[in-house]
């Protein structure tokens, strides 16, 4: 029996089962079963979670773009790899074969190797969602190098502190993206973000808007005559299973943001097995995940998973309401898509729109539709159910992190009978489990508590770049022995699990999960704030907005609040980037805090929600009396 593929409740449960029993011997054979290696491990898991040190198939020897390319051209070379939809859809479809695919990456891995890239260095990528990312991505892949792929949607200052923290060599961006009727100067955000970042060498530009830009001599180089030049052929480097494949930084509750750390063998062996599960993949099957590869979704979901199983996966450079609201679906019938892969925040704002964009395309060729990156609504998965799945494909809501690298808890379409909200039940060789405040675990069904897992996984991020003691201070030592998600969950009555959201400083916006302390260390620079506290409030669209609470300075030299409003707001988004705007700002003359100086966030969360029934316990307040101040002011 292959563990590779579930195929009916029997069997999850008996893999399921299994792989708790023998996590070791589960892995272990997917692993062998499915990849090629050059190498086998010693060991299939070695671990330490108390000192969050986890090795997954030890000394074994693999490289992943082999897995994800090379191995597919004996047999798949002319099919379709990637299926590149440009943002305007005048303007033709790119199919990218795997013989392609392989030429492609040869050549830019050759080109990254002649620029003086080598194993172990650390390179930025700041493009827009157009091939020449996957190409970069697999290239760096090749020859070892570590990718950190940047949003194009941060600011200038986001990115200097990212390509500084991990000390990247180079970046790759290009002249601009297209976004919507919009073009983005990427390349004028880079210029700017690399004044202050000492260890970039050398800078390659694709041309994508043919906007003018300025190219700094000795350091830029347009990448598209290199690439030309480039022989179509590499000799991959040999990776040990952990050795590094990339860092992807994700925001923390403080301070600045984590670089997790993802390794190569684990990440390549779950990224697979979940793909081909939770999207139930068949060979003529063409994947969509409109995720932008900047984040974990994009990477494991548009690149590594579908790649190694030698799909064909779309990859996607606009927005979903451009030329106008029906363009997903445009796309769905045009490439005649069979697997759909989007967030919560992106069909709430499409079930908003008029339900004739949807119905007038032909979605038949759907099978299996997911969601990914906050809860999703009963609302909205009715209308995900009805309108595209026609209620015939499941929904798979899939639950994971940046952390968790691939997907943890999700059904099985056809398998696991789904319901709405939930994410249903841990994927084999997952062991969540959940946490009373006393730290012990709850045992049985309909209960509440503090998502846990509790044994190592393959694809967990190794460690936070450069700050390891961070690491297992944020994940391993709230609940000793375990690694702590962040999230708060729910266990019903058949043992489905259903997250309620973040239980720490993080706060999900349109499916970005965004650090309270970031935005509020933003705002503190502007001149006139003395002090801010930042928290999440329910949005229609986005699942949760930010409210701000600001106390400023000279409370007098302000008058004009509108002004200051907006000033604050451009200072965030210059700072952030546009997508942490507040969308509430309340001055108050104070906070509520707790005699050892702490925010009660839990009191603002109310106020924000306007919610002002029952502030819980706010005896331990060092000020009571402003809370009827802040309520009462309440915009
Ligand atoms: C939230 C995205 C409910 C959760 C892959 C998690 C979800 C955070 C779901 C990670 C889901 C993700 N249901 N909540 N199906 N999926 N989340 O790192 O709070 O961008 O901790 O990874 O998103 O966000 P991240």
């Amino acid at each position: 029996m292959s563990y590779y593929k579930i195929n009916n409740l029997e069997q999850y449960f008996k893999h399921y089962n299994k792989s708790i029993r023998e996590p070791r011997k589960f892995w272990g054979k997917i692993a062998e079963e499915n990849f090629v290696w050059y190498q086998a491990w010693d060991k299939v898991v070695d671990f330490n979670m108390g000192e969050a040190d986890v090795k997954w198939f030890v000394n074994a020897k693999v490289n992943i773009t082999k897995n994800c390319i090379d191995r597919h051209l004996a047999k798949r070379g002319e099919k379709t790899a990637i299926i590149f939809e440009p943002n305007d859809p005048n303007e033709e479809t790119l199919h990218i074969s795997y013989n392609d695919l392989y030429s492609r990456v040869a050549k830019m891995a050759n080109v990254l190797r002649e620029q003086g890239i080598k194993k172990g260095d650390r390179v930025c990528i700041y493009l827009p969602m157009i091939p020449e990312l996957a190409v970069a991505i697999l290239a760096c892949a090749r020859i070892g190098a570590i990718h950190s792929v940047i949003f194009a949607g941060f600011s200038a200052s986001a990115v200097t502190s990212r390509i500084n923290d991990c000390e990247c060599k180079m970046v790759i961006t290009s002249d601009g993206g297209f976004r919507g009727n919009k073009t983005v100067d990427l390349k004028g955000i880079i210029d700017e973000a690399l004044e202050k970042c000492p260890t970039v060498e050398k800078v390659l530009v694709v041309k994508r808007t043919h906007t003018a830009v300025s190219m700094k001599e000795g350091r830029d180089y347009w990448l598209q005559p290199l690439l030309y030049d480039a022989i179509p052929n590499n000799v991959a480097e040999i990776m040990d299973a952990e050795d590094p494949l990339f860092i992807l930084y994700t925001s923390g509750s403080t301070g600045k943001p984590k670089g997790m750390l993802h390794t190569t063998a684990g990440y390549m062996v779950q990224t697979a097995y979940t793909f081909k599960n939770i999207f139930n993949h068949e060979d003529n099957d063409v994947f969509w995940c409109t995720a932008d590869i900047g984040w974990i979704t994009g990477h494991s979901y548009i690149l590594y998973g579908p790649l190694l199983n030698g799909a064909t996966t779309v990859l996607f450079e606009g927005i979903p309401s451009y030329p106008d609201f029906g363009r997903f679906w445009e796309v769905i019938d045009k490439h005649q898509v069979t697997q759909f892969y989007t967030a919560p925040t992106a069909i709430r704002s499409l079930a908003k729109e008029s339900d004739e964009w949807v119905d007038k395309y032909d979605l038949t060729s759907l099978k299996v539709i997911g969601s990914v990156g906050e809860p999703i609504n009963e609302e909205a998965w009715h209308w995900y159910n009805d309108h595209v799945g026609k209620k015939k494909c499941p929904i798979v809501d899939t639950w994971w992190q940046t952390e968790t690298g691939s997907i943890m808890i999700s059904p099985v379409p056809f398998v696991t009978p789904t319901k709405p909200t939930y994410a249903t039940l841990p994927l084999p060789g997952i062991q969540p489990v959940l946490m009373d405040e006393l730290r012990n675990e709850i045992e049985g069904n309909q209960v509440v508590g503090s998502l846990c897992i509790k044994f190592p996984w393959p694809s967990m991020a190794r460690t936070i770049w450069g700050d390891h003691q961070r690491y297992k201070d944020t994940y391993f030592s709230a609940f000793p022995g375990k690694y702590f998600t962040g999230d708060g969950a729910l266990r019903d009555e058949v043992g489905y699990y259903r997250i309620t959201g973040r239980v720490d400083d993080v706060v999900i916006v349109s499916g970005h999960n965004l650090g309270t302390a970031p935005i509020e260390d933003a705002i503190n620079e502007h001149p006139a704030v003395a002090e801010s506290a930042i928290v999440g409030f329910p949005h229609d669209i986005k699942g949760n907005a930010l409210y701000g609470f600001i106390i400023l300075k000279e409370i007098g030299e302000y008058r004009d609040r509108d002004n200051l409003t907006k000033e604050i707001n451009e200072h965030v988004s210059s700072h952030i980037g546009p997508i942490a705007k507040l969308d509430k700002i309340q001055f108050v003359s104070g906070l509520p805090k707790t005699r050892s100086g702490k925010i009660m966030r839990r009191i603002l969360r109310k106020i924000a929600e306007g919610d002002f029934s029952n502030f819980g316990d706010t005896s331990t307040l060092l000020n009571p009396e402003i809370v009827d101040e802040i309520k009462d002011n309440k915009i």
